[in-house]
């Protein structure tokens, strides 16, 4: 099989060193070039094959066809462009270039203008629009288990308008990335668990905002993260006013999502165990009971760094290259 040239900018850090494994593994791709920052020059092993990291500045843009950043936002979109200016087709990793992100506004024209830059690459509501695309923005891990789980309720308008959706998620620490912080720390971390960006103040809110407006869905998000006592994965606990109860409370999920490979709807509870290391997303619902408006409790797990990062970023990127959107990824 031909095999794609396939570079990572961020390579060192948590998304790119899955990024890189996932390439290594890859039946129709080879990885061209993993950059790094502070640590250029030193090697990791991926797939069996030694790699050195070089610094972005250094990196053979040119020699790839298809380029992932997962740099830092603020750091990405200058090296997205370059990529692309060098001929690549680029997957941003980063918030850089995603609706509600980077100067984009929350409104309709701000969407319309982020999206004609890259297309948002929530993969099951927009391979159509990627197929054809250039440049993706990669969704946020909090953006794509969030999103996934309402999607078949926003687009079903079974959502009470005007309602107050609460999203509860719990990330494990490598959400934060590889950059040593205090709190991160093991003893800081480990037999605790605790809210963040309280009072709706995480910047993933702007980008869940931003594509769930563009949907003509008129509500108002709670969104509080959690740090998590564990390496990875994310579970998200979703509460949704309706307009009018489900009869068939699955249906809505088992409808939009039949036949969708990475997408798993069951009357099980999901738990991260069910989902790490997977490119998949969990979900289940069950209608609140003892309440007055019809209320429908909503329960979704990924792993942050496969369908959160890396794997939805190599679903894109199939889609971009013209190959099958399952290849190389772990279902
Ligand atoms: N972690 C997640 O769960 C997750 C999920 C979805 C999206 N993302 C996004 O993916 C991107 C990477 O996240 P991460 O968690 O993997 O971060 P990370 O672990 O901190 O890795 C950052 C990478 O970028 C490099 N880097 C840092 N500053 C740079 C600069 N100024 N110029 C060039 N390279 C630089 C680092 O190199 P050194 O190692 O040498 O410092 C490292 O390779 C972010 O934009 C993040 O928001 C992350």
């Amino acid at each position: 099989m031909h095999k794609f040239a396939i570079g990572v900018l961020g390579a060192s850090g948590y998304a790119g060193r899955e990024l890189c494994e996932l390439v290594a593994r890859h039946p129709a791709a080879r990885l061209a070039f993993a950059t790094a920052s502070d640590r250029q020059g030193t090697r990791a092993r991926f797939g069996g094959t030694e790699t050195t990291f070089v610094a972005v500045e250094d990196a053979k843009l040119g020699e790839a066809q298809l380029v992932f950043s997962a740099l830092p936002h603020g750091a990405s979109a200058q090296w997205v462009d370059a990529a692309h200016d060098a001929g690549a087709k680029v997957v941003d990793l980063s918030a850089d270039l995603r609706p509600g992100n980077g100067g984009s506004a929350e409104s309709a024209e701000g969407f319309a203008l982020a999206m004609a830059r890259a297309p948002y690459g929530l993969t099951e509501h927009a391979r159509d629009i990627v197929r054809s695309a250039e440049i993706v923005a990669n969704p946020g891990c909090y953006p794509t288990v969030t999103l996934l789980a309402l999607l078949p309720l926003v687009v079903r308008g079974l959502v009470a308008p005007g309602a107050t959706i609460t999203v509860n998620a719990a990330s494990g620490v490598t959400g934060a990335g590889f950059t040593p912080k205090r709190e991160l720390m093991f003893a800081e971390v480990a037999d605790d668990f605790r809210p963040y960006s309280m009072g709706n103040s995480h910047r993933h809110l702007a980008e869940m905002r931003a594509v769930l407006a563009s949907l003509g869905c008129d509500v108002d998000l709670i969104f509080t993260p959690h740090l998590l006592p564990v390496a990875r994965g994310i579970l998200a606990t979703i509460t949704v006013p309706l307009a009018e109860p489900l009869a068939d409370v699955l249906a809505p999920w088992r409808e939009h999502y039949a036949g969708e490979p990475f997408i798993e709807v069951s009357a099980e509870i999901p738990s991260l165990k069910d989902v790490v290391h997977r490119n998949v997303v969990r979900i289940t619902a069950t209608m609140a009971e003892g309440v007055r408006t019809p209320t429908v409790i909503v329960v979704a797990a990924i792993d942050n760094l496969v369908k959160g990062a890396a794997g939805q970023a190599l679903q894109n990127a199939n889609l971009l290259l013209g190959l099958e959107e399952t290849l190389g990824l772990p279902v």
